[in-house]
């Protein structure tokens, strides 16, 4: 056993408990009333850094919610690692959806985490895969064992869409300098099976308003004549994807790279069961652009879903009213070289086109993030496949994921830096659902692959 994996069996109860008092920090980034408790899970990490052997330790301030910076130089020769995450966390609720306190970690057993699970609003997203980070720089500092330069940068905003980081890029360009950014904010396919996330999917974000009669009407006296904006809402969303679950938002695909067949082969690879699968998440069958398999339309293909809609009376008992408004979030996940800025735009003039004369619609854009690709034929890749061959005993398989991280495409267009997606989640982990946890095996296996990381990375950069 290496030096840094006596430490950390060691201090394992330690470790746990010292996530466990940051998941009791409400750290909502999306609601101003947990504004104190953000500003105080960002001071919570900054002690936690100094603690684990970090220096220069700032709590930076942007236009929003800081950031926590701090550093561990060992040689101006030395490869350095830039470490990326995020303190926020996304709103609990429906807080009577949890089993046990959103903000009151818990370990329970679960099929998926026979060792337990730690089950806590953050758990996995992110607050327990970036502390592996700071646990493993405790480690490698306690043991003596620093083969990089380290910096950490920990954002309080990546919930809300990182709107005050790119600038902060921008005017810390120097303080960040360094060879890579690893980022542990995605997952492993399963806990036997490893995988290194390789793409991530872009996102336009939408909230949409349809507004026919200019008062709630009732129902009787006017229906049948007067235009309904939920009825027109919901064809107008139903008429935006074909029987084929094509987009019909025009010149939508025009910009998406299509996979060559030896690419989508290579992808096959990564095992999926579609069975399980479904029951999973108890649906009757999967869905999906026609031609394309469920992991494709999960990770290489665009989508168009809605994300809330609301209208008209939905309280107890029935109201015969005529809605005066309806109003829709929609959101699309873009992949590769697809634009957020070209795709909120050709959404407007879209929705505008089709919206029959009877009503009149407002679009309001949220926010937006570029796709990304990470490549598996670097030094950087080839030290995290390494550090979880030897920590998992399989070679990890490169994946396409699903979601979004905004500011990687950033780290690369700012920094000119590329980023290795380390993560060690579940998808059945519940991240943004009630009963968000993250297995007890996962958390150590990331604080003992983390440092085989770096010691790889300094020994393939020929610095080690
Ligand atoms: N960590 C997630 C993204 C993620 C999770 C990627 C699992 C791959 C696998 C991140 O915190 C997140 O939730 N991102 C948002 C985007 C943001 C702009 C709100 C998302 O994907 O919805
Ligand atoms: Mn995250
Ligand atoms: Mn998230």
């Amino acid at each position: 056993m290496s030096r840094c994996s006596s430490y950390i069996q060691e201090n394992r109860d330690r470790f746990l408990n010292e996530l466990f008092d940051l998941l009791r920090i409400p750290s909502v980034s999306a609601d101003p009333a947990f504004a104190g408790d953000v500003t105080r899970c960002a001071e919570s990490v900054a002690d936690h850094l100094r603690s684990a052997g970090a220096e220069s330790v700032e709590i930076i301030s942007t236009g929003g919610y800081p950031v926590v910076y701090g550093e561990k130089i060992i040689s101006p020769d030395a490869p350095t690692v830039l470490v990326y995450g995020h303190y926020d966390v996304q709103p609990a609720d429906p807080l009577e959806l949890w089993d046990s306190p959103a903000f009151e970690p818990v370990i329970k057993k679960t099929t998926l985490h026979p060792e337990g699970a730690i089950f806590a609003r953050g758990a996995c997203d992110d607050k327990g895969q970036m502390f592996m980070h700071i646990k493993a720089l405790e480690a490698m500092v306690q043991s003596d064992a620093l083969h990089c330069n380290i910096k950490f940068m920990i954002e309080g905003e990546e919930e809300v869409g990182s709107a005050h980081l790119e600038p902060f890029l921008e005017k810390h360009r120097e303080k960040l300098a360094a060879d890579i950014v690893l980022v542990s904010d995605t997952g492993i396919i399963a806990n036997d099976i490893p995988s290194i996330t390789v793409g991530l999917r872009g996102l336009s974000y939408v909230e949409v308003e349809v507004t026919g009669p200019n008062r709630d009407l009732h129902s009787g006296l006017y229906g049948g004549a007067a235009p309904n904006p939920i009825n027109i809402l919901c064809e107008m969303i139903a008429s935006m994807k074909n029987e084929d679950q094509r987009i019909m938002v025009d010149g939508f695909y025009d910009d998406v790279v299509e996979l060559s067949a030896a690419e989508r082969e290579a992808m096959a690879e990564a095992p999926f069961d579609e069975e399980e699968y479904k029951s999973s998440i108890a649906i009757g069958a999967v869905e999906g652009e026609k031609g394309y398999s469920a992991p494709e339309c999960m990770s290489i293909r665009p989508t168009l879903d809605v994300n809330g809609i609301w209208g008209g009376y939905t309280g107890d008992g029935a109201k015969t009213v005529i809605a005066s408004k309806a109003s829709a979030k929609i959101s699309m996940r873009l992949v590769p070289n697809q634009d957020p800025e070209t795709i909120t735009a050709l959404f407007e003039k879209h929705f505008n086109a089709i919206a029959p004369p009877s009503v009149s619609v407002k679009i309001t854009p949220m926010h937006g993030g570029q796709p990304a690709v990470t490549p598996t034929d670097s030094i950087a890749y080839q030290a995290a496949s390494a550090a979880m061959e030897s920590s998992f005993g399989r070679t990890p398989v490169p994946f396409r994921g699903g979601g979004s991280i905004p500011i990687v495409a950033s780290f690369e267009q700012i920094l000119g830096l590329k980023t290795v997606l380390m993560g060690f989640g579940l998808d059945s982990d519940a991240i943004h659902s009630p009963n968000e946890h993250y297995g007890v095996f996962n958390y150590f296996k990331g604080i003992e692959t983390i440092p085989l990381f770096h010691e790889n990375f300094a020994r393939l950069t020929g610095q080690g």
